[in-house]
């Protein structure tokens, strides 16, 4: 018994001990840390990913990241350890942050001042969701600037889309440059229901729109296009919002979707911008309500799309287009053979999914040690970035 307590009271003594060495150890550590460092740095958390967005916060597209770790908690990420400044000074400098980040839309100005000192091991991530067509990067030299690409083309480096596509398993299997869709030919026919469904249709083509001029100048060729539908075929192109006649309130988003999907054949997946892999949420639209994308964009659509799933207007006339859409709705069942995919595919918006969220990919690409140590560059970033055929 007495001998138990002598032991028992060693023990005590040397569990002080340690106690009081390891937190005179740990504090030495810390204040050390701080003096090679700087006093704001021991401010970072261990396991903390630290992002700067270098450009404004306010915009597109840093705009819906969230300050702090709040974007990423918000979304229920599955890594949410990473905390997104607006200010340089939260962290002292600029070289504190794992990720610098830029907008590809504030790098055309002229007077963008750029950080004046980087470490090795920081990367630097150019982030678009506009494209270059609309804002063209002539001012600047960006080859082997960025490590990293975070955009809507298909070969960033992280991936920011606006669609994607589920096969029929509910895999996750494109947009990418390689698709490999089931052909046409051997999907099953569209069922009897849906071709009723498609029967009620009455109208020809319908285009939601909010921004009236653009450099793609779909407008112009949605006034040739309707021009000719009105006076060959008596057909109309109902021109919805801000540019057009007809009204669908937005706040009415639902009942704008069924009235499509109910009364008409086409819609216009206009992009505003001709850029490789541009294709924006415009093309979910008729997607998710039975209407067929009539597409004008700069991307190899096959990449995006079934065969026989759309018509692309930049590859036929105005006049050939005109043509076909008339021959189509005169012939419900050629129209029909549009929807075979629908057995077979389905289009979310990126955003609405956990596992395809740009922003919880952004956090869990910054987890993927590999990645992180792996050194890259962007070296033809010109090249990547359309430079020399927007400039
Ligand atoms: C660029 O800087 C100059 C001088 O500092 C200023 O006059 C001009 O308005 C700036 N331009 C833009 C687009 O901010
Ligand atoms: C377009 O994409 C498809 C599907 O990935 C590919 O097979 C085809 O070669 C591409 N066409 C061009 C012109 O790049
Ligand atoms: C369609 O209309 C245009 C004038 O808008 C005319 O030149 C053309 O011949 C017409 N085509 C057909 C097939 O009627
Ligand atoms: C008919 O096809 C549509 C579209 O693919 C599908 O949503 C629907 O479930 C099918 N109905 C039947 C009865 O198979
Ligand atoms: C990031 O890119 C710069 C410039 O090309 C390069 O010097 C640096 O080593 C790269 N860092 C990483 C971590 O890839």
């Amino acid at each position: 018994m007495w001998k138990m307590r002598k032991f028992t009271s060693k023990i005590i003594i040397f569990a002080m001990f340690s106690f009081i060495f390891i937190t005179m150890f740990k504090k030495y550590m810390s204040s050390r840390s701080a003096v090679l460092k700087s006093k704001q740095f021991s401010a970072k958390k261990p396991g903390m990913k630290y992002i700067l967005l270098w450009t404004s916060h306010e915009n597109i597209p840093f705009v819906h990241m969230g300050l702090g770790q709040s974007g990423f908690i918000g979304r229920q990420c599955e890594y949410t350890n990473c905390y997104v400044s607006a200010y340089e000074s939260e962290l002292g400098s600029v070289t504190a942050y794992d990720v610098v980040m830029f907008a590809g839309p504030e790098l055309i100005d002229t007077n963008i001042s750029l950080p004046k000192e980087r470490l090795p091991y920081q990367k630097y991530v150019f982030g678009s969701i506009e494209s270059p067509g609309n804002y063209p990067m002539c001012l600047h030299n960006f080859n082997s600037y960025f490590n990293w690409t975070w955009t809507y083309k298909l070969d960033s480096d992280i991936h920011w889309g606006y669609i994607v596509v589920k096969d029929a398993k509910g895999n996750i299997i494109g947009p990418k440059k390689d698709m490999h869709w089931i052909p046409w030919k051997d999907m099953d026919p569209v069922n009897d229901t849906f071709k009723q469904h498609l029967r009620g249709k009455r109208k020809a083509v319908a285009w939601f729109v909010s921004n009236c001029r653009t450099r793609s100048r779909r407008e112009d060729y949605v006034i040739h296009l309707r021009e000719e539908l009105q006076e060959n075929y008596s057909l109309d192109v109902d021109v919805y919002g801000e540019c057009g006649s007809n009204t669908c309130p937005r706040d009415k988003q639902e009942e704008c979707d069924a009235m499509l999907s109910k009364d008409y054949y086409f819609y216009l997946s206009f992009e505003n911008a001709f850029s490789e892999d541009y294709v924006t949420e415009k093309l979910l639209i008729p997607l998710q309500n039975d209407a067929v994308p009539i597409v004008y964009g700069g991307a190899n659509y096959s990449r995006f799309l079934p065969d026989r799933s759309y018509l692309n207007a930049r590859d036929m006339g105005v006049s050939q287009l005109a043509e076909l859409i008339y021959s189509l709705i005169q012939e419900p069942s050629a129209y029909a053979e549009f929807f075979r995919w629908k057995k077979y595919y389905t289009y979310h918006r990126t955003t609405k999914l956990k596992e395809t969220n740009e922003y919880c990919k952004m956090c869990e690409t910054l987890n993927n040690d590999e990645l992180v140590k792996k050194h890259s560059s962007i070296f033809s970033f010109n090249e990547f970035w359309e430079v020399y055929e927007t400039c």
